[in-house]
């Protein structure tokens, strides 16, 4: 395969690494993920993480197996270990589908190759498609809000909404970001915080509770997140936390616009309703696990719910920005999606 280089995965002198994400920031550690057994574990454990990101990481790790020989039908079995690593980022899916396509016919491993190396292609230009229709909206001075991270490290590209922030504040745009902690495996902390610190943008990292002070207080113009599946009506899965994001963002009467490439609609949910929600484990809630070890701060065996992703009703949503369009919430709840995928073509070109 090409030699391929990302924020959190690259290709070198024919090895597939992927940045354990779990150890950031305090260190930097790059894991080997061509095995894709490897892989579906790395993305398991959120080693590799972010939708887009999961899904081209994926799909390379399938190549890479592809390319050093293995069987169509070991390809195939690895493709459904990775296909089931994480059940609600509609990505991973779609991504493994479109490289078993392209080799269909005769199994055509370069064919395989091929897609994937498109797939990695196209996350970048999405990133690039949505920071230029997400900048638009930014105003010099906005204070932006946002949740989890959805930069370099949860995509192949520039990044979903913290792209847009990053490339609006390159166009000399002065803005400064509330960062939430992101509980309760503090992707906001330990991720955007890291990769702000990075770009030199301002920032301050609260607690996922502060933002609604912070809205209140006039600090923020605008909430930028992600999405991890959104529905044909325009219901919003992304990481939980979102929807209180949303919930207290409407209060307020500041704008909230979930960031997404198209590779993350999925027009076969009919609504919020029919998108898988992963849960996880209890511990993740018990406690907290990073690069210094693991502390618990709740009983063993406490009880403990942990979806790790909400869904925001497409009423909350001020405006979905896509990398192809802009589409508001009223043209969102009267199928603007499903009008979208009829004018526009369903894969990233
Ligand atoms: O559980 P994670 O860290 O993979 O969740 C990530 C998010 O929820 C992001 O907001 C989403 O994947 C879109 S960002 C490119």
């Amino acid at each position: 395969m090409k030699e391929f280089e990302s924020l959190g995965l690259r290709i070198r002198n024919d090895r597939l690494l992927v940045l354990d994400q779990t150890l950031l920031p305090d260190r930097e550690v790059w894991l080997d993920g061509g095995d894709p057994g490897a892989m579906a574990e790395h993305i398991r454990e959120l080693r590799v993480r972010g939708a887009p990101l999961i899904g081209v990481a994926a799909v390379m790790s399938v190549a890479w197996f592809a390319e050093h020989g293995a069987s169509e039908g070991d390809v195939r079995a690895a493709a459904a270990r990775l296909r089931a690593a994480r059940p609600t980022a509609v990505n991973l899916m779609a991504a493994i589908d479109r490289v078993l396509d392209a080799a269909a016919s005769f199994f055509d491993a370069d064919a395989l190759v091929a897609e994937a190396e498109a797939i990695a292609a196209e996350d970048v230009a999405l990133c690039e498609g949505m920071a230029a229709h997400g900048g638009a909206l930014l105003e010099d001075g906005d204070g932006v809000l946002t949740h989890c991270n959805t930069g370099g490290l949860a995509t192949v590209g520039v990044g979903t909404a913290l792209g847009v922030v990053r490339r609006a504040a390159e166009s000399g745009k002065r803005l400064h970001v509330y960062v939430d902690e992101t509980r309760p495996l503090l992707q906001g902390a330990r991720l955007t915080t890291w990769e702000l610190e990075r770009y030199g943008i301002p920032y301050t990292l609260i607690t996922d509770s502060m933002a609604p002070i912070l809205m209140r207080a006039g600090r923020v113009q605008r909430v930028l997140v992600g999405a991890d599946r959104i529905a044909r009506n325009g219901d919003v899965a992304n990481k939980v936390g979102t929807y209180a994001v949303a919930v207290a963002a409407h209060h307020h009467g500041i704008p909230f616009h979930p960031v997404a490439p198209w590779t993350t609609v999925d027009l076969r949910c009919a609504d919020g309703a029919a998108i898988p929600i992963e849960e996880r484990p209890a511990d993740e809630v018990r406690g907290v696990r990073g690069s210094f070890g693991a502390v618990r701060w709740s009983p063993g065996g406490s009880a403990v719910y942990n979806p790790a992703f909400d869904v925001t009703p497409a009423v909350l949503v001020t405006a979905l920005v896509l990398d192809r369009a802009v589409l508001t919430s009223s043209e969102l709840r009267s199928g603007g999606l499903g009008r979208l995928a009829v004018a526009a073509p369903v894969r990233a070109s």
